[in-house]
């Protein structure tokens, strides 16, 4: 089907309600970007955006209830990266950039409500742009909405970040995790085991992408595929060729980070969760050593999570540079008290959708669920 922007479903009030929800790499970070190969899972805290419809009106008028600030966005606002990346507040860039990418049929008021915690690795800012996609009429496949909505974020941060969190986030089903090849553009279901849970924990260190080093990791794995090509499908020894010291360890963080990936959704078709956790602390040391985007702090909530009996692994999540991290354990094996952050946990979601009155608890859109700590 193609992405082209519908008129919103027509209901008595004229609203339309899209959830989105957040996402949790379990394993394969910065590896999007390169052609490989990612395991994430939707998780039940996320965004809403209502769009009270209004024809005559030529903007959207848009408020939050997780963050100050209004804007007025016109519905030509043209997709021009610096414009919208001066825009105050910050979060009113993408709700615009989606806007200039979508461009809905109709304007009015659009409520955003969200429970994830913005900059934490948790992709924040992608479930609001496919939320927001999702009210403005956007229709399509979960790669094609996907991939409008990597267009929006990477004009409202300029940054050229990957296709990860929005495919996440379109293509999940409840209860499963979904293994996303980047190649190949195919998503496969990958089935949570019962008996294990899935936590994520703040460290406490915020940290927003385009001041990271996230850009200057993508490009220097852009250098060394430019050697050795796409470095989600090269050979670890062929890593060895490069002479740069530096683009040897960022390449062989992809190249054993997607090797991982499979190992781990093996792991779990076998139910061997001590392997998974293994993996798990094996891409976390990667992505410190190699990477270079762990702090001290994330490295010693890994090191204090993996050390509590009944967790199998943790590691940190997303793009790193502060954030969350996240782990799998038994079930009550964490206990809450002893974290110092928020904390979650997680159960797998579904995917991103219009909210329908029969949809949620009580006639209400779907509540986040994520339990506190
Ligand atoms: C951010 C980016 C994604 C991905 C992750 C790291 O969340 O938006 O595209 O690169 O970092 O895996």
């Amino acid at each position: 089907m193609a992405a082209n922007p519908q008129p919103p479903p027509a209901t008595d009030a004229g609203t339309v309600r899209a959830w989105c929800p957040g996402r949790v790499t379990l394993i394969g970070d910065h590896t999007d970007y390169a052609e490989g190969v990612s395991l994430a899972l939707a998780v039940d805290l996320g965004t809403e955006v209502t769009l009270a419809g209004d024809p005559a009106a030529a903007s959207v008028a848009c408020t939050s209830d997780a963050a100050p600030g209004s804007a007025a966005i016109d519905l030509d606002v043209p997709l021009d990266p610096q414009a919208l990346r001066a825009m105050q507040p910050a979060w009113t860039r993408y709700v615009a950039a989606v806007v200039a990418t979508v461009r809905p049929p109709v304007g009015g008021r659009a409520a955003v409500r969200s429970s994830l915690p913005v900059g934490a690795g948790l992709s924040s800012s992608a479930s609001l742009c496919v939320a927001a996609a999702l009210a403005f009429g956007l229709e399509g496949d979960p790669l094609t909405v996907a991939r409008t909505c990597q267009r929006a974020e990477q004009a409202a941060t300029g940054v050229d970040v990957g296709l990860l969190d929005p495919w996440a986030l379109t293509a999940a089903t409840p209860g499963a995790a979904c293994l996303l090849d980047f190649r190949t553009g195919l998503a496969r279901t990958v089935p949570m085991p019962a008996d294990a849970e899935v936590v994520v924990v703040h460290s406490g260190q915020q940290r927003s992408l385009d001041r990271s080093g996230y850009q200057a990791r993508r490009a220097e794995c852009d250098a060394a595929a430019y050697r050795l090509g796409p470095l989600g499908h090269v050979e670890p020894e062929a890593v060895l060729g490069l002479p740069d010291p530096v683009l040897r360890r960022r390449a062989r963080h992809v190249v054993t980070e997607c090797d991982r990936v499979r190992w781990f959704v093996e792991a779990l078709d076998r139910h061997d969760l001590a392997e998974a956790g293994r993996l798990m602390l094996a891409s976390h040391r990667s992505l410190a050593d190699d990477f270079e985007v762990s702090t001290p702090v994330l490295d010693g909530l890994v090191a204090r999570l993996s050390a509590m009996p009944g967790v199998h692994g943790a590691r940190l999540t997303g793009a790193g540079f502060g954030g969350c991290v996240v782990a799998l354990a038994e079930p009550g094996a964490i206990d809450f008290r002893e974290l110092r952050g928020p904390a979650w946990r997680v159960s797998a979601a579904g995917g991103a959708r219009l909210v329908t009155a029969g949809d949620a608890p009580d006639g209400d859109a779907p509540r986040p669920t994520g339990e506190r700590g």
